[in-house]
């Protein structure tokens, strides 16, 4: 079914993305996008910059690039900020998060050193392993609330940036669920008000930046602004928010084997995962608490994409165990190991077994790049509230209270692109097919 475009403003003047956190991640996108902007490197792993969109029927051979089809902003058009709780500039942060070649890093050394954070709001009980010296002081939680929003205002101000957005590069916070604080605006405003141990610094930055009109995806597992609260003021404000953790190594090989097991009705008696990591992310994982909220985001796929319920023959009761271990040699170069015993006809056992030797902030940028974009169109497009359509971008998708998460990979590709379609109103594409046949 066709429907009349949606009106979307276009992508004029300069775009800010904004990094709350600068370690691994950030630096690595930001020296990413400026050697892009210089032609010293491509976009790999970006879909808004590589990715084609079919439009139409097979025969019909429309496929332009995204980055024609939807107006998104410019590389060119990218102004950067971050905040940090070390004082360091991106070149030094980079320098220190080892995921590039010094020989690349040479490349952008005057633009990464240009690139001072701005002072974190940081709170030691929330990120254990952590202290730095280049944190907010205030009177209230609130207070730190509104000298974030007088940062991106200063920000938009002195580089003339027209609309900003904001991506939490920060590191895993210890695992925390919602308590009433989190459950209305009101409530949570006066919880900022009374500086509520409840309140993480990640959602901190998530107020601030909604409250200032500007879109907030999170990176990471702990909750930032998946809350109903926050959601409220989403949509008061009209601000796009999408969430959470970068889905990059692991769970992204999950959430493309999980649905090709499943297709097959083949069972699974048990997945094991396990991970050597040695960057500042490992050293904050191997705190229990910080890990238990990545563990609970990691978890979760297998079960939503398997759904034991419907197939318990093949799939209940399924053993499902993730460990990630700081091993400082290895820095931000991954390992990670799967084992995977599942089972087929008369219930004869297999195995299968993934070594994924990958790198974590690789996979990572393209991804920070894709979701400002995406989310800075979704705003020009009038979407507020969550993006359930960049669920692709996320281990533990954000939805609709009540509605279950989608995880598998290709059905989060196929909601990504039918949303640009449905924008643009070209017809959604069903892959029914049998009109080629009439
Ligand atoms: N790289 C991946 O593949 C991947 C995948 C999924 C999720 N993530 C998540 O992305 C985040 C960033 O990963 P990374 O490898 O860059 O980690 P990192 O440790 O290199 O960088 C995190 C940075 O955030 C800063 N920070 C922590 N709390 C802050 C706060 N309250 N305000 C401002 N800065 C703060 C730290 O000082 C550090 O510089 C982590 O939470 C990680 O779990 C990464």
């Amino acid at each position: 079914m066709r429907k009349p475009p949606i009106d979307v403003r276009p992508a004029t003047g300069k775009l800010g993305i904004l990094l709350p956190g600068m370690g691994a991640v950030a630096t690595t996108f930001m020296a990413g996008v400026e050697m892009i902007r210089r032609g010293q490197a491509k976009p790999i792993g970006s879909l808004t910059q590589l990715s084609t969109i079919r439009l139409g029927k097979r025969t019909d051979n429309r496929s332009p690039k995204i980055s024609d089809f939807v107006p998104l902003a410019s590389l060119d058009s990218i102004e950067f900020g971050a905040w940090d709780l070390f004082p360091d500039n991106a070149y030094e942060a980079a320098v220190e998060a080892g995921v590039l070649s010094r020989e690349h890093l040479e490349l952008v050394k005057p633009f990464l050193e240009s690139i001072h954070p701005m002072k974190a709001v940081f709170e030691p009980s929330y990120v254990k392993r952590l202290m730095g010296p280049h944190v907010k002081t205030g009177t209230s939680k609130m207070d730190l609330a509104e000298q974030l929003m007088e940062d991106i205002a200063r920000f938009k101000l002195e580089r003339n940036v027209e609309r900003c957005v904001a991506v939490w590069c920060g590191s895993t916070e210890v695992y925390r669920e919602t308590t009433p604080v989190h459950a209305t605006l009101e409530a949570f405003e006066q919880g900022l008000r009374d500086s509520s141990d409840d309140i993480a610094p990640s959602a901190i930055y998530a107020y601030a930046c909604v409250r200032s009109g500007v879109p907030f995806a999170n990176g990471a597992p702990n909750l930032a602004a998946d809350f109903p609260a926050l959601q409220e003021l989403a949509r008061d404000k009209q601000v796009p928010l999408a969430g959470k953790d970068f889905k990059t190594g692991q769970t992204w090989m999950k959430t493309i084997i999980a649905p090709g097991l499943k297709a097959r009705m083949l069972g699974l008696q048990g997945w094991y995962s396990t991970n050597i990591l040695g960057n500042r992310d490992g050293e904050v994982l191997d705190d229990p608490e910080s890990f238990r909220a990545k563990e609970v985001t990691k978890l979760g796929a297998l079960e939503y994409i398997l759904q034991p319920k419907l197939y318990p023959d093949l799939y209940e009761g399924f053993h499902h165990v993730v460990r990630i271990n700081y091993y400082p040699p290895r820095g931000d170069n991954k390992e990670g190991w799967d084992n995977l015993d599942i089972f087929g006809w008369l219930g004869y056992p297999m195995q299968i077994k993934i070594d994924f030797l990958c790198r974590d902030s690789i996979l990572a940028a393209p991804i920070v790049l894709d979701l400002a974009l995406f989310l800075d169109l979704a705003q020009r497009a009038g979407m507020s509230g969550i993006q359930e359509w960049l669920s692709f971008y996320f281990k533990s998708p954000m939805t609709a209270p009540g509605l279950y998460p989608e995880h598998d990979l290709f059905i989060q590709l196929i909601k990504l692109k039918n949303t640009l379609r449905w924008m643009r109103g070209e017809e959604l594409i069903t892959h029914l097919g049998i009109e080629y046949y009439d």
